[in-house]
């Protein structure tokens, strides 16, 4: 099992990145301005990297992103607005972790809530989103304009509690165990 671990992303990485947005969401068009959102102040992304087996221990080499989130914050909120995980590397517990990580990049911004929207077929996330407490409060009627589709709209709220908290902690140490 290869080392993974989770942390900023930066300039180098936004052709992987573009390429991992293109993979998972292909049928988005533009796609992102990652050097864009990078510059701007109320953005926020992730990354998964993972090493490969014989990599080693040296700092030097990173690995492989293999997954990415993104988020953007205003005032409480923190807004989900992509989490995806290459398709070679899905169902290792890296989802998990970077929704870890997203939640607690929130609390360290003081955010209260996390807000998503996801495609009413897309039950893989939704399980995701559920198992860290988000609850469907609406529906955006055709929000995806490749095919009309609906959206749910998730919120996780008192992401500040202390019940929420610990909640995170155990999920933790889930990913940890895993
Ligand atoms: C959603 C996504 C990020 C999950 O990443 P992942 O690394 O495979 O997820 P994990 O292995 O960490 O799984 C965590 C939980 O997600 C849920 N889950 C993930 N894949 C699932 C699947 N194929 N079927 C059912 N539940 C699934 C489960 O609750 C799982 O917990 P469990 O392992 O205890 O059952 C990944 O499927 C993906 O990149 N999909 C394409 C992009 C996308 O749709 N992003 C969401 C946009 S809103």
């Amino acid at each position: 099992m290869p080392e993974c671990f989770i942390r900023p992303m930066r300039l180098a990485d936004i052709d992987a990145v573009a390429r991992l947005e293109q993979e998972a969401f292909p049928t988005q068009a533009p796609g992102t301005s990652f050097a864009r959102e990078l510059r701007n102040p109320l953005a926020s992304y992730l990354v998964a990297c993972c090493r490969r087996d014989g990599d080693g221990n040296s700092d030097a080499h990173d690995g492989d992103i293999v997954g990415y989130a993104g988020l953007w914050f205003v005032l409480d909120e923190a807004h989900l607005t992509a989490i995806a995980v290459q398709e070679a590397h899905r169902r290792r517990g890296i989802g998990h972790r970077l929704l870890t990580a997203a939640l607690e990049l929130a609390l360290e911004k003081g955010a209260t809530l996390m807000t998503l929207e996801v495609r009413i077929s897309n039950q893989e996330a939704q399980a995701l989103y559920e198992k860290f407490g988000f609850a469907r409060v609406g529906v955006r009627r055709g929000y995806y304009s490749d095919n009309h589709e609906d959206a749910y709209l998730m919120t996780v709220e008192h992401i500040e509690s202390t019940e929420y908290r610990s909640k995170l902690e155990t999920l933790r140490a889930e990913a940890r165990s895993g």
